[in-house]
């Protein structure tokens, strides 16, 4: 996006298209006759003929019909305003980006006045249309060479208000940082792995720090095998890809204290191992990083805002492939902890980085842990492949994080861990724990796994299996990555930094 502008008046408007919510009720619209009499009688009979829907996330586009420098206007059925949410406007948003996507219109006019209601703000409005835009409107581009078309981008978006500019710059500015993270997880989880391997990611990581100041460490095989990351290593052993364990650390106040660590899964890809997958579930194996993309999304968020939270993120980052070197079902390791794993499934492998990876966060400081991860296909089997399942030690910490995920709308629900689950992982003739204990409720038993580590420090498990990927386009976004749980995390961060401000 190139200008951002503000125009306080609908009659000096130019652009291709002018965007104008459509509630059960237009003529109820504040300054609805800025629009020429002629038009607005027209749309009006159309909406009461029935020939415009004014249904959530209709949407209708037409020749403005009127001497304005709009060319066209877009409709967006918005339903009854008293349903209309926060999260609701995002995604006509979405929809209006998917629509300025397909249509290529990159000169784009807002007029916020029909999409407010008695709980909605201008500024309310310009954030999530910032937000729902860019998500709505992304794509990746891939890899074709026979594709002529070029990148589509906004190349101007006006915002027509007579709210206080500077607030609504600000809130423009929110929704942007939050939507161009999504994207750049989506991004990430969309590379193939030949071109996404941990060292590639590291340098991803690397990026992020120098643009958003944060302190970094990526460490490499040898120091791995120096501190004893003993089960990342085992997963790594038959790669000939390093692998990285990557550090981001976000100081926001004076004292590196009341830290927020956040771990992701980075497998840059999944063939199972020797417990090898069958040929129909490798495939897609290269998004087993989602979690990773995830975390570093949300740092990009809090690079962007800054909240008063301190932060770090560790990423485990390797791939799990196969040669006379790798590890093996029957092998014992000894993980970062010192607590031993026989391993009775190569293919349950995220638990075994996550481990190092959770392990390494808390020498590092961490006092809450939420890890992310596409561990389990069983998270699909229980919630399906529109919910991220969650565990929790802790009651306090789970509740503010649900009332983050309720305020971006990313569903989470949460399932029980009982004792008798981590009796079954703490069950092994040879060593502290297996990691894999059976198929009858297994996100349980990869989520309790990674558990095992955390000690007392109130944790959170995200299983974003089913989540991370969508096998068809949906409310925010394309088909692929999703970039599930990047803005659950970040709000969750901003809302722990006012409340330690209050
Ligand atoms: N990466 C997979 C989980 C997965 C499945 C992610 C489907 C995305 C879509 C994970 O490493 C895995 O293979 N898990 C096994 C665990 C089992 C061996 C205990 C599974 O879920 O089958
Ligand atoms: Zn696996
Ligand atoms: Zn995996």
């Amino acid at each position: 996006m190139k200008t951002l502008s503000f125009e306080t008046e609908l009659s000096k408007v130019e652009a291709d298209v002018l965007v104008v919510g459509l509630p059960e009720h237009p003529e109820n619209i504040a300054g609805w006759d800025a629009f020429t009499e002629s038009f607005s009688s027209r749309v009006l009979d159309w909406v009461r003929s029935g020939d415009i829907r004014t249904g959530f996330k209709e949407i209708v586009k037409m020749p403005s019909m009127s001497e304005q420098g709009y060319q066209r206007v877009l409709f967006v059925g918005l339903g009854s305003p008293k349903e209309l949410t926060e999260d609701k406007l995002r995604q006509v948003f979405a929809s209006v980006g998917k629509e300025l996507l397909a249509s290529k219109y990159g000169n784009v006019a807002i007029w916020t006045a029909p999409f407010t209601t008695d709980e909605l703000t201008c500024a309310d409005v310009v954030y999530t249309a910032s937000e729902g835009i860019v998500l709505g409107s992304y794509k990746f581009e891939g890899y074709r060479t026979d594709s002529n078309e070029k990148d589509f981008s906004i190349d101007a978006l006006q915002f027509i208000s007579t709210f206080d500019e500077e607030e609504l710059k600000a809130a423009y500015a929110v929704g942007k940082a939050y939507a161009e993270a999504v994207n750049g997880a989506r991004h990430l989880v969309n590379m193939p792995p030949n071109l996404l391997t941990p060292s590639k990611l590291a340098e991803h990581a690397i990026e992020l720090a120098e643009k958003y100041d944060f302190e970094i460490e990526t460490l490499g095989k040898q120091e791995m095998e120096e501190l004893g990351m003993g089960a990342i290593l085992a997963v790594n052993q038959g790669s000939a890809e390093e692998p990285r364990m990557i550090v981001l650390k976000y100081t926001a106040t004076e004292e590196w204290g009341d830290v927020v660590g956040l771990v992701g899964k980075g497998v840059t890809y999944d063939t199972g191992g020797y417990s090898l997958k069958p040929r129909e579930s490798m495939v897609g194996m290269k998004g087993d990083m989602g979690g990773a993309a995830a975390v570093l999304g949300a740092m990009a968020i809090i690079g962007e805002l800054r909240p008063a939270q301190n932060v770090i993120a560790v990423v485990g980052a390797t791939d799990n492939m196969i040669s006379g070197e790798a590890f093996k079902p029957d092998d014992v390791i000894t993980s970062l902890s010192g607590k031993t794993i026989e391993v009775l499934n190569t293919d349950a492998e995220g638990r075994l980085v996550l481990a190092d990876a959770v392990t390494y966060a808390k020498q590092c400081g961490a006092n809450y842990l939420i890890d992310v991860a596409t561990l389990t296909g069983g998270v699909i089997v229980a919630l399906g492949n529109d919910k991220t399942g969650a565990l929790t030690n802790n009651e306090e910490f789970f509740e503010e994080f649900m009332e983050a995920s309720l305020e971006t709308g990313e569903f989470v629900w949460r399932l029980p861990l009982t004792e008798s689950d981590k009796k079954r992982i703490r069950k092994s003739d040879v060593a502290d724990l297996n990691n894999s204990p059976g198929r009858d409720g297994h996100m349980i038993f990869g989520g309790g796994f990674v558990g095992e580590f955390v000690g007392d420090t109130p944790w959170i498990h995200l299983d974003i299996a089913g989540t991370s990927d969508a096998a068809a386009a949906h409310d925010l976004g394309p088909k692929g990555a999703t970039g599930v749980m990047v803005r659950t995390l970040a709000t969750l961060i901003e809302r722990m930094a006012e409340k330690d401000t209050e």
